[in-house]
């Protein structure tokens, strides 16, 4: 059984003036023990809310509707008190600003033995030793002095460490990162990717990271699901994505990353994909890519794709009128 099965959730906010806005249509995924999901797409595609849904962390014009089974249980169908359980509990989360959910006021000490105190009926004692070896398990070095001090005396990457520390106290089946890295520089970023991807390997822990960043997925994921104003554009595993990814947005998300291989003194530009999502009320019937596309025909603009299933690959879905072929074609030009 999947740890997380997540089917048809949407996430409809309403608006004292102008139409609701459809944050999340339709969205359908599922996390086995120990993998590592990827949700990608530009800023206010959905990634964020689609997690919030699931953790009861909606916005109080927010709706959901749809599905989401932790262990069989419909954890949009739960009350407070046992989501909050589950939550924190079970399936832990880190933000991509740590300052959200540390105290800037409490030493990390503090913060971190009380949950322990509370949720785990700890002593004293017992919760400072449980801390400073999770502190050493995100490698924060000296951490028997450091957990005395403040959010403010670590740098951005300790803080980001210390934040999934406390998200590790309780040992959760399941984390989700909500753009960790997005504040950080490019190296202090891998650092922390490669943190999450020992996690994975050593402690099984299921991620689901959420980014705007195709390189951070490459970095983690074993799967990947890619978001557009809301809906799914293109789901499959990271390998098959990679090598050959289907969708145009997709293609374009790819193009905008750097390669490893390329030289130095290569000054091409990287390509990003010209003009921007569409705001909410924007979307028309047809394919919300479609002002975009480089592939975009009459029936695009006219009818929105299903996301169906991509010819010879059962396991990959995607939501686009044109035919593979010719979106892969393109690509080795
Ligand atoms: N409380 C709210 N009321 C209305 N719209 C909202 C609210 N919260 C988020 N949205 C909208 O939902 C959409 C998806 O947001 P989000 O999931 O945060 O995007 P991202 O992919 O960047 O994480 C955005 O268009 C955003 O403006
Ligand atoms: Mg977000």
């Amino acid at each position: 059984m999947p740890l997380l099965e997540v089917k048809d959730l949407s996430v409809r906010f309403t608006r004292r003036e102008g139409a609701p806005v459809d944050a999340v249509q339709r969205v359908s995924f599922s996390l086995e023990p120990g993998r590592t999901l990827g949700i990608v797409g530009e800023s206010g595609s959905g990634k964020s809310q689609t997690v919030m849904a699931l953790l009861g962390l909606l916005a109080g014009n927010g709706n959901v509707s749809g599905e989401a089974l932790y262990r069989g249980e419909n954890l949009l169908a739960m009350n407070e008190a046992a989501l909050n359980k589950i939550r924190g509990d079970r399936i832990g989360m880190i933000f991509q600003d740590p300052m959200t959910s540390l105290n800037p006021f409490l030493t990390i000490e503090r913060q971190m033995t009380e949950t322990l105190q509370l949720h785990r009926k700890m002593s004293r004692r017992d919760a400072r030793r449980r801390a400073i070896e999770t502190l050493e398990t995100v490698r924060i070095p000296d951490s028997a002095r450091r957990i005395g001090m403040y959010p403010h005396e670590f740098s951005g990457g300790m803080r980001q460490r210390v934040m999934i520390a406390m998200a590790l106290l309780s040992e959760p089946e399941i984390l989700i990162a909500d753009e960790p890295t997005t504040a950080l520089d490019v190296t202090v970023q891998a650092q922390i990717i490669e943190l999450l991807r020992e996690l994975n390997r050593e402690r099984g822990t299921a991620i689901i990271l959420i980014t705007h960043d195709m390189g951070v997925v490459a970095g983690l994921c074993d799967d990947v699901m890619v978001m557009y104003a809301g809906q799914t554009v293109e789901q499959a595993s990271a390998a098959s994505l990679f090598a050959a990814p289907t969708h145009p947005y997709t293609r374009g998300l790819l193009n905008a990353l750097p390669r490893l291989t390329d030289s130095s003194d290569d000054d091409r530009p990287l390509q990003t994909i010209p003009g921007n999502p569409p705001l909410p009320g924007e979307v028309g019937a047809g394919c919300a890519f479609a002002p975009r596309c480089a592939y975009c025909s009459d029936q695009c603009r006219q009818s929105r794709p299903a996301l169906v299933a991509a010819d010879g690959d059962p396991q990959a879905l995607r939501a686009c009128h044109r035919p593979v072929g010719e979106i892969l074609e393109a690509q080795h030009v």
